[in-house]
């Protein structure tokens, strides 16, 4: 059993199992740590990771990285427009100006969703887990970044159903990183809390977030960020003025990368690494072999250089620092550590900039590409019921406020959230916070309202400066009714709950009209009841006669009861469900139907593609292998003739392999196999055979002299046995051993080329016959010897007294529990 915890970064992924022994991050078949965040399409299947990055250079239009800046985002979004400009593959505006990715798939010009894309690239984490777990792995949390909107968290979410996940929780990736930090501490204060801060420095954005630790808790204090802001903004720095050397030294050549995109990613490329080296080196040399038209260029970089040109980047490095300690309400002096992780976290000139600004050396205690999938596989096992994981509160909260807003009705009716300050009226609406900032999540509020006719509440986000240009404002609208109004009264009472759930996902729980009824206490007046037994009750309790029960009941004595004695009246509120219309960002049941069935075609076409290439390989290896063997290892075990025949055979299927047999199906190579591989059993057999049968017929030949000197020998041990037994185990193992040998002569005289006398197989049968027959014979147990006379009291057994149990039982030893508090410490 295992849970799984998944973190999509920009650049890489990486996903974690959680199980009994504890939490591991999952090697892919590269047997890497980190699967590179890429899809490629090509012309029979899709490659994922690793074979994609493989294929970027080559193909870049087909082949999709960058998903998780591309998810939930609209064309309407300036800075998504912007960044869509700088991406090798084609995004365009599909319907509401959302984005679609071109590519062409099987050779045809294909259009995806990001949801889909991403998916994609969730499904092939999860092959990578179920490999190592050898089973399905279904529960996954999965990090997010904590300012993704509700639109990309509903996206995301979207993708993992595609993928075939049941996701748990989207979770914050500063959170998951805390948790993985958190939940192993032991030395946690009880009462004044630990403040610590996490910054998690990713390829495209920084996000902050200010946390505070007691024993058995964490508590998200604040989250602030830099969507834009990562390490490939120094890669683009470092880029521009690399490129325009270029240009100036190799422009006579033809050298200009802004002309050629291919060309621009090799040198992105070459730059991302010469800035790790840099990351430990003062310098380093950057070299391109044929960057473009046969030109080498190289030149040399160096720290200080690297630091120079990407200093106006660095400068917005503390800002998101600043605004978290600021909402958390602390000093830096407050911060008791500030642990980085982020791969980016190892450029030395942030790591310089956050000590000199926190007065102290950063903290590393998590691995930097790991924390937030085994945070997230953490978090997994926390909310699956089969595990069983250390108790550990973790309070997240929503970085955004969001509002509920509604149509103001014209009487001044008492409506409004239960339990949030009052609303904003504005002209004709109502605006009410109901999940500040800051708000812990999950959380629930209700609404109360007095309507007598269907009406809509919409969620919005209630700070538009919270959000990024573009990014409208209302996250969903819920189109409530119709209801029934109760008889005498003008309006119903509805409550409408609403709430912001683990994903950080809004959503509208439920809708009911609430009516105060006053009902007959039935301990006070034991009314009749019937079918409609409620209404007989508030009939009874109102004083109206009730009703003809079938003339059954002696009705007039118990009416008259009552009206003797005034009937109790009980207040009961009665709660009715009303059916609303959810308008959410989401993709509806049908469209996520559709995309899981094509994830699962397209899968299959992969799979089917990867076995044709298996069996093609291995026809190609059996052609190799067999040919070596004929002239080598096979040679005495084959006719000259038939080697002949069947090197030909092999040499024309190895020109039809790369010929017409390129591109074929999987059937046909397993054909192709079937048919080499009639001719080359019988021999491979033969060498098999004649290898292997020395070594059992030996053993065959030990059986009988070990059976026979038993029965023969003066061994005391078998003196019991009868003797006509004995001669029976002598005459079975002398048969045995007669049959060998005129076995083994007929082999002798046999050639080699010719299919064998006696088969390996038949010889270990013989060995299985003697040592059946043998063994019960020689195993016969020694008669008992006579009984002797019971012997005076002295010697008799102590009965064992009460108290005297064994200390160790067969029960006795308790059994440590399946599962037990620690399963994940
Ligand atoms: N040794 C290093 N020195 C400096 N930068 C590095 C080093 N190693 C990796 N990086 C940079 O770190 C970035 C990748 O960081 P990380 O793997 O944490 O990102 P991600 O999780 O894929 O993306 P994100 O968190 O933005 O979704 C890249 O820009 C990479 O160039
Ligand atoms: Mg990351």
């Amino acid at each position: 059993m295992s849970v799984c915890g998944v973190d999509i970064g920009n650049l890489t992924s990486t996903v974690a199992l959680a199980r009994r022994r504890g939490v591991d991050v999952i090697l892919n078949k590269e047997s890497k740590r980190e699967t590179p965040s890429m899809v490629n399409f090509d012309e029979k299947q899709r490659f994922m990771g690793t074979d994609a990055s493989a294929k970027v250079m080559m193909n870049p239009k087909n082949t999709v990285s960058q998903l998780k800046r591309i998810i939930g985002r609209s064309f309407n979004e300036p800075d998504f427009a912007e960044e869509v400009k700088n991406l090798p593959f084609s995004v365009t505006p599909g319907p509401d100006n959302e984005p679609l990715i071109n590519v062409t798939y099987l050779g045809q010009p294909a259009q995806f969703s990001p949801q889909r894309c991403l998916a994609m690239q969730m499904a092939d984490l999860k092959l990578i887990a179920e490999a190592d777990q050898g089973s399905k792995v279904t529960d996954v949390v999965v990090g997010v970044p904590a300012f993704f909107n509700e639109k990309q968290r509903r996206a995301m979410l979207d993708a993992t159903r595609i993928a075939g996940f049941n996701c748990l929780r989207l979770m914050n990736e500063t959170t998951a990183t805390a948790l993985a930090y958190g939940i192993f501490r032991t030395d946690l204060p009880e009462d004044n809390p630990q403040h610590v801060m996490f910054v998690d420095m990713g390829h495209a954005s920084l996000q902050v977030c200010v946390v505070a630790f007691k024993k058995g808790q964490l508590k998200v204090l604040s989250q602030a960020f830099d969507r834009n802001f990562g390490g490939r903004d120094i890669d683009a720095a470092v880029f521009h003025h690399i490129a325009a050397e270029f240009k100036e030294k190799y422009g006579s050549k033809g050298v200009d990368v802004s002309q050629n995109a291919r060309a621009a990613m090799r040198l992105n490329n070459e730059i991302e690494k010469v800035k790790k080296i840099l990351s430990i080196n003062p310098e380093a040399p950057l070299n391109v072999e044929c960057l473009m038209n046969d030109v080498d260029c190289s030149t040399k970089l160096t720290r200080e250089k690297l630091e120079e040109l990407a200093v106006s980047t660095f400068d917005r490095f503390l800002t998101p620092i600043k605004t978290a300690l600021a909402d958390a309400g602390l000093r830096p002096d407050e911060i008791s550590e500030v642990e980085v992780v982020g791969a980016a976290s190892r450029t030395p000139c942030l790591v310089r900039t956050l000590e000199e600004f926190f007065g102290k050396q950063v903290a590393r205690h998590l691995n930097a590409t790991e924390a937030v999938s085994r945070g997230c596989a953490l978090q997994c096992a926390m909310l699956s019921p089969a595990f069983r994981v250390r108790e550990f509160d973790v309070q997240d909260v929503t970085p955004y406020s969001i509002a509920f807003r509604w149509d103001k009705v014209a009487a001044g009716a008492d409506e409004g959230a239960d339990d949030a300050a009052a609303g904003a009226a504005d002209g004709n609406s109502v605006t009410s916070v109901l999940f500040p900032k800051g708000n812990v999540l999950p959380s629930e509020k209700m609404i109360t309202f007095f309507r007598s006719e269907p009406f809509a509440v919409e969620c919005l986000y209630a700070d538009p400066s919270q959000l990024s240009a573009g990014i409208p404002q209302q996250i969903s609208k819920f189109e409530i009714g119709k209801f029934p109004v109760p008889d005498g009264s003008d309006k119903a009472k509805l409550k409408v709950k609403v709430r912001l759930n683990l994903h950080g996902v809004v959503s509208l729980d439920s809708v009911q009209t609430v009516v105060e009824v006053e009902e007959a206490d039935p301990a006070a007046a034991a009314a009749p009841t019937s079918e409609n037994g409620d209404k007989m009750e508030t009939d009874a309790a109102s004083g109206a006669p009730a009703a003809d029960a079938g003339g059954e009941a002696p009705m007039e004595a118990d009416a008259g009861a009552a009206a003797a004695e005034a009937p109790k009246k009980k207040k009961k509120v009665r709660r009715e469900d009303v059916a609303y219309n959810a308008a959410t960002t989401g993709m509806n049941a049908a469209d996520l139907q559709g995309a899981m069935e094509k994830e699962y075609d397209m899968a299959m076409t992969d799979r089917i593609q990867e076995e044709t290439k298996d069996k093609k390989n291995e026809l190609e290896a059996y052609i190799y292998s067999m040919r070596n063997k004929l002239c080598d290892t096979y040679t005495e075990y084959v006719t000259e003739g038939d080697k002949s025949s069947f090197n030909s055979k092999l040499d024309s299927m190895e020109d039809w392999l790369y010929e017409d047999g390129e591109d074929e199906t999987k059937g046909v190579y397993v054909q192709k196999i079937g048919e080499l591989k009639a001719i080359g059993d019988p021999i491979e057999e033969r060498y098999n055979e004649a290898a292997s049968r020395p070594e059992v017929a030996s053993n065959l030949q030990a059986v009988c002299k070990r059976f026979t000197e038993m029965a023969t020998g003066s061994d005391a041990a078998y003196a019991h046995i009868e003797q006509g037994d004995k001669d029976k185990v002598t005459k079975e193992c002398a048969d045995a051993l007669m049959w060998l040998q005129d076995k083994l002569a007929q082999q002798e005289s046999n050639a080699k080329t010719a299919a064998p006398v006696v088969f390996t197989a038949d010889i270990n049968r013989k060995r299985e016959t003697v040592e059946r027959f043998c063994q019960p014979i020689m195993s016969k147990p020694k008669p008992a010897p006579p009984k002797e006379e019971p012997k005076p009291a002295a010697t008799e057994e102590k009965p064992a007294a009460e108290g005297d149990a064994p200390m160790e039982t067969e029960g006795g030893e308790a059994k440590e529990g399946m599962e037990t508090a620690n399963d994940l410490d």
